[in-house]
């Protein structure tokens, strides 16, 4: 089954785990821990279970749906554009959902066990059960405020069996050579936890939502910020760990990877735009003139742009193949 971590990349890279063959001059000498005031500043130490009140008037921030910028969303009912707001956060908030559970707890929890493969410093794993703590306690609270979004608004979510993304993430899998399957897991929550999405950002912000959801986001950014560390570091130990021939190999796909976290779910969205009571034809037209292939690619090589700069540094671009692979996406200009 795909997603399972302990492959074979990673049984191979486990037994040059004494080889030592870390590049000293590129890893930093000493793991400095964001970790160390966890028990003060962790929200799932210190801040409650947020709950939906009655207060809010939208749900979702309405510039951060570009469907509904479209003439026929424009021009629609409000009752219309609100359900669209709705479901837009029961996808975002099932994605969340999935994107802990499925793909950085399990990762995180290898690095905890030690069974990672890599010589990673004893605060690493020490601080990797704080994040799989962290996670766990995201996707739960993520779970809970999505239960009272749907009790309070009556609209049940629609939504597919799952989030898009992990059906990409199995087909790389399966796409990969042998030799390096499984580092695609830990590549991809690299991926995942060194991008701050634009929503948690801006929905904590957005006055015009109810005051539990933006507490919940921002609950979330204050972890996150220090997950961004731990996994840029991770990334640093990562990759020159890896053979000349694993880079060769892995590097192609790491676009594949950033587009599978930072592409529109479009099942998702066509879903919701028909809950929302878009008739078929009306869905597939927002669908085709909102989301064009340029502006997709721009708007991920836009998000992609720390994580990209977390690569360029590791010195994944500098093979040709890599390279190329990233101009071919459109992650490079
Ligand atoms: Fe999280
Ligand atoms: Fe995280």
């Amino acid at each position: 089954m795909a997603l399972q971590f302990a492959s074979a990349a990673n049984r191979t890279i486990l037994v040059r785990r004494h080889q030592k063959r870390l590049d000293q001059a590129f890893v930093t000498a000493e793991y400095r821990s964001r970790f160390r005031t966890w028990e003060r500043v962790a929200t799932v130490r210190n801040a409650p279970l947020r709950a939906l009140e009655d207060d809010g008037e939208l749900f979702f921030s309405p510039e951060l749906v570009p469907a509904l910028s479209h003439p026929l969303l424009q021009r629609a009912e409000p009752r219309v554009r609100e359900a669209v707001l709705i479901h837009r956060l029961y996808e975002y908030l099932r994605f969340t959902i999935d994107l802990e559970q499925s793909a950085v707890i399990p990762v995180t929890g290898h690095i905890s066990r030690g069974m990672s493969g890599l010589d990673l410093p004893e605060g690493m794993r020490a601080d990797a059960f704080k994040i799989v703590t962290d996670e766990a306690w995201h996707a739960q609270f993520t779970y809970e405020i999505l239960s009272q979004v749907r009790t309070r608004t009556g609209v049940a979510p629609a939504l597919p069996a799952a989030p898009t993304f992990t059906a990409e993430l199995a087909r790389i899998h399966e796409a990969l050579p042998p030799e390096i399957r499984g580092l695609d897991e830990m590549l991809f929550a690299i991926v995942s936890e060194t991008l701050i999405s634009s929503v948690l950002e801006d929905l904590p912000r957005d006055e015009r939502l109810p005051e539990g959801v933006r507490e919940m986001v921002a609950d979330h950014a204050v972890d996150e910020a220090k997950h961004h560390t731990y996994f840029s570091t991770l990334l640093r130990y990562l990759w020159p760990s890896m053979t000349r021939k694993e880079r060769e190999l892995a590097g192609p796909y790491i676009p594949q990877l950033i587009f599978a976290f930072l592409e529109p779910d479009y099942t998702s969205a066509a879903l919701g735009l028909r809950a929302a009571g878009l008739t078929g034809p009306e869905v597939e037209q927002v669908m085709s003139d909102v989301y064009a292939r340029d502006t997709i690619v721009a708007d991920v090589r836009r998000g992609a742009a720390p994580t990209l700069q977390y690569f360029v540094e590791a010195g994944a671009l500098e093979h040709g193949a890599t390279l190329e692979a990233f101009q071919e996406s459109g992650l490079i200009v």
